[in-house]
């Protein structure tokens, strides 16, 4: 539904069975008026016929018409309509009035009164005819008398107008009362807007939901609960920032001290232990940028993952291969127990390699010196990966911090920064894949992670 209002849905829909209403009412009434007009003023048509009627004489058997004042009257008397009349019989013609007033089109019958619409010098009449048939008479007269629309037409104007004024009053009353009361049941949200649209950027303080009627009551709740985790994610933003930088300046702040120490030496060899830190400091550095750089990319916020379809087992050899220098520095047997076949799912190769990668590091940087390293990857309906090592293992009390971000345990060896298994985590989110350490097989000792996906 492209811009479209509330206000106006709910008055159209209300406003709609309304006008509907006045218009099948006014369609009824216009019809019922139309019949009580024509009925009325046929009836006194009919009466001029009938008063025609006494004007018929008979002289030897010949018919003639002796036309009263009275009768004349008639016809002369109505200002605001004309009136013609015609009296005829089959043989004698036309005894008297207009010789062309039109005569019924179809066949007729003659017992009981005609009436029927026609025109007659242009324009339209009414007119209402008899046959007088009696044994006084030798044939049988006609007698018409036409009458133009003119009082008909405004007296069903008048009662029509009667009638539609005040409905059409009624209408625009209802429409307005319509119209105000959708305004003022809307009104809790106008106000929301309100409440919204003056909020500072950093007021995430829940809404008001005093005086908030239940319909809008869902709305501030959910816009509540959105306030809520957005601010906590914002807590939870700050921290990161503050804790990275922290982080930073720890191996910016040993370079710059290494760099005064090297400084104050003379010869190169009294230098080189001081350079030695420096490599050490500047290599952390590099790392946590790296870390850094890789977190951000793997966060829901900067989008654009196109996860595809991949087969796993491509990916986790390619890793491997990469990784086998670095295992063999540390006299690390890097094992791949390879599933033969693919082992499609969808996701994102390059976090995939880190997700990876960050784990094989761990395994190397733990595991034990010239100690082995087992990947494991299986096919199925819910495929998933194993990375073990046969370390020390990560005690049972850090087991449930170790996925937080900047999180190591005390003592740790390495460049590392505590982002390695947060980065895991939160690639696996991204992939709907679950991360969790499961006990290595036959109680040996070491860390295991699985990684498990869905199809
Ligand atoms: N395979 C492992 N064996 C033992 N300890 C591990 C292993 N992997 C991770 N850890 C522990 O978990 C902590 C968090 O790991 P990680 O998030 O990768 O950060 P980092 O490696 O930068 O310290 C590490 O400091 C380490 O003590
Ligand atoms: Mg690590």
């Amino acid at each position: 539904m492209a811009d479209s209002s509330l206000q106006k849905t709910i008055t159209t829909r209300l406003l709609l069975p309304v006008i509907l209403f006045l218009l099948f009412e006014s369609s009824i009434s216009y019809w019922v008026t139309i019949h009580y007009v024509d009925q009325t003023h046929d009836s006194s048509l009919l009466d001029s016929v009938r008063s025609l009627k006494q004007e018929i004489k008979v002289e030897n058997e010949k018919i003639y018409i002796e036309l009263s004042e009275n009768a004349l009257e008639i016809f002369t008397w109505n200002d605001q309509d004309k009136t013609y009349f015609k009296i005829a019989t089959q043989k004698q013609g036309v005894l008297a009035g207009d010789s062309y007033l039109p005569k019924p089109q179809q066949k007729i019958n003659w017992e009981e009164p005609v009436f029927f619409n026609s025109y007659y010098h242009n324009e339209s009449v009414r007119i209402a005819a008899i046959q007088v048939k009696n044994q006084n008479l030798p044939e049988p007269v006609y007698i018409y008398v036409a009458e133009t629309l003119n009082k008909r037409n405004k007296m069903a104007t008048d009662i029509l107008l009667a009638d539609l004024i005040p409905q059409l009053f009624f209408t625009l009353l209802i429409s307005l009362y319509l119209f105000k009361g959708v305004i003022r049941g809307l009104s809790p949200l106008h106000h929301l807007t309100d409440q919204l649209a003056q909020r500072s950027p950093h007021d995430l303080s829940p809404l008001s939901e005093n005086h908030v009627v239940t319909e809008v009551r869902a709305l501030t709740d959910t816009i509540n609960q959105l306030l809520a985790r957005l601010s906590s994610a914002i807590t939870t933003q700050q921290r990161f920032i503050s804790n990275a930088a922290h982080q930073l300046r720890t191996p910016l702040a040993g370079l710059k001290l290494q760099t005064e120490v090297a400084l104050r030496e003379d010869n190169i060899s009294s230098m080189r232990p001081a350079l030695y830190q420096m490599q050490s400091s500047a290599d952390r550095a590099s790392h946590l940028i790296t870390q850094l750089l890789t977190l951000a990319r793997s966060s829901p916020i900067e989008g654009s993952h196109q996860l595809n379809h991949l087969d796993l087992r491509q990916l986790v050899r390619n890793v491997c291969i990469e990784w086998v220098p670095a295992a063999l520095e540390k006299k690390i047997e890097l094992c791949f127990d390879d599933p033969k076949q693919g082992v499609w799912v969808r996701g994102d190769a390059l976090l995939l390699s880190e997700l990876l990668a960050n784990l094989i590091d761990n395994a190397i940087s733990y595991g034990a010196q010239s100690g082995h390293i087992f990947i494991k990857l299986v096919s199925g309906l819910h495929p998933y990966l194993l990375v073990a090592d046969d370390g020390l293992g990560i005690p049972l009390s850090e087991q449930e911090h170790i996925f937080e971000r900047f999180y190591r345990i005390q003592g740790s060896q390495g460049v590392g920064c505590g982002l390695g298994l947060a980065i895991v985590k939160e690639i696996a989110d991204l992939h709907h894949a679950q991360v969790q350490l499961v006990p290595r097989k036959n109680n040996q000792t070491g860390t295991c992670i699985k990684v498990s996906f869905t199809l």
